[in-house]
């Protein structure tokens, strides 16, 4: 579908709002409380198609669970109440559920078969399988076992130490996910630090992980209990307001109950080094054993800078956002170190290069990352999400500043992660 998005008036965005709930906690709480013994309630579940899909492959393996709205209950009877679906499971634009689940369903005594949508149908999943396979899993599928449709035929696993060749949650996930199943010891090694929602979910569900260092180590066998999660927000979608606050004249935006898991929270650094004009208030409280706070965020003069190395991990989702920001900054933003965006749900550095640039945005997409000239006027015209949520997002925000209409092609993608971005768009634009 194709969308018309018309501030040709400039308005500004003011007001208080709670962005949905994170979309790896949201997941991570689903396939928990499934695998769990007992009942799991979640609230601030993020209803975003994701996070559907998931539930969606539980329900195929015979899972009760109930949604009303953001509150679900999932009626877990531990990892040997899984039954053999009759369907296959069809991950929709999940990676994180293809991913996850490859790791956390190989050891069921049944054979299970997973497929996505097109976009899925590109994306690698030989950095989940090739550990997998280590640990005795049985994958198979277009190019060896790097495409989709893959199919697993259920096979003990045993622990193994890994070290990882990409920064990755999903696949530190799976390889942690599939050990807790395995016999043994299962050690992942990270080079950079990335998202640590299993680590936490684990113990939110009463079992043991350790953590020395860069090594995360896991016992297969440990049993789990259901339990209930309350989700932060999903700092990933706050970051769309945070610079739409921090970009469009007069604004001044109160983000509340955001996650602000340190692992995460490289936006937050960014708008920092850039010279937003915020304040980040922690609250006393945890949601899931994650950090949650405010934010506040006003319009600001910014400056480009250099971003790269360890920070890319913490920020990796909000790449695209932060190219829109730094198109506003005084001077040049270097984004480096982040191939990864290669394979997200499309190549985002190609995609940020080409539809910020329909806008007249001056981006240079490099082998790692992107150029980004600063203190750029945009203009109006068609651009097109390509079907990447957060792309769709990036160039709905662009269009505040544009001084004429945009025509957001594929703007449907959005409701993957943020079903009611448009809603609350006119409810920031409203006062
Ligand atoms: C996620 C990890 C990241 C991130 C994705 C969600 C997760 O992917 O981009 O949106 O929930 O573990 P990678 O593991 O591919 O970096």
């Amino acid at each position: 579908m194709v969308r018309s998005l018309e501030f040709t008036h400039r308005p500004s965005l003011t007001g208080r709002l709670e962005v949905p709930g994170d979309k790896s906690i949201s997941h991570r709480a689903v396939m928990f409380g499934s695998i769990a013994e007992g009942t799991t309630t979640i609230s601030r579940f993020l209803e975003g198609e994701d996070c559907l899909s998931t539930i969606d492959c539980f329900r195929k393996l015979g899972v009760v669970i109930e949604q009303n709205g953001s509150n679900v209950t999932v009626h877990g009877k531990g990892y040997a109440g899984l039954s053999a679906p009759k369907e296959v499971l069809d991950v929709g634009n999940s990676g994180t559920s293809i991913r996850l689940l490859l790791g956390l369903l190989s050891a069921l005594p049944f054979s299970l078969t997973f497929t996505g949508d097109e976009s899925i149908a590109k994306r690698p999943m030989k950095r989940v399988v090739s550990p997998l396979r280590q640990m005795g899993a049985q994958i198979s599928g277009r190019d060896d076992g790097n495409l989709v449709p893959l199919t697993v035929e259920g096979t003990a696993l045993k622990g193994i130490e890994y070290e990882l060749p990409v920064a990755s949650a999903q696949v530190k996930s799976a390889i942690l996910l599939a050990g807790l199943q395995a016999e043994g010891e299962t050690t992942v090694i990270e080079k950079e630090r990335t998202r640590d929602h299993t680590e936490k979910m684990i113990q939110s569900f009463g079992g043991e992980v350790s953590v020395d260092g860069m090594r995360i180590t896991v016992k297969g066998g440990q049993s789990l209990k259901g339990g209930h999660i309350t989700v932060p927000g999903d700092i990933s979608s706050a970051a769309f307001w945070l610079v739409a606050g921090a970009i469009v004249p007069n604004s001044e935006i109160i983000l509340e109950n955001v996650g602000l898991n340190p692992t995460r929270t490289g936006i937050i650094d960014v708008l920092q080094e850039m010279g937003a004009d915020m304040d980040v208030i922690p609250d006393e409280g945890t949601g899931a054993g994650e950090e949650v706070g405010s934010i506040i965020i006003r319009h600001s003069k910014l400056r480009g800078m250099t971003i790269g190395g360890d920070i890319i991990p913490r920020l990796i989702d909000e790449i695209p956002i932060i190219a829109l920001m730094a198109t506003q900054a005084k001077g040049q933003t270097i984004i480096k170190d982040a191939e990864e965006l290669k394979v997200k749900e499309t190549n985002r550095i190609d995609a940020i290069a080409t539809q910020l640039g329909r806008l007249g945005a001056r981006i240079t997409p490099t082998d790692d990352g992107l150029i980004i000239e600063g203190q750029q006027s945009l203009h109006g015209g068609t651009v097109d999400s390509l079907t990447d949520h957060r792309i769709g997002m990036t160039l709905s925000i662009a269009s505040l500043l544009t001084d004429g209409p945009v025509e957001l092609v594929n703007d449907e993608a959005i409701a993957v992660s943020y079903p009611g971005f448009f809603e609350d768009l006119v409810r920031l634009m409203a006062k």
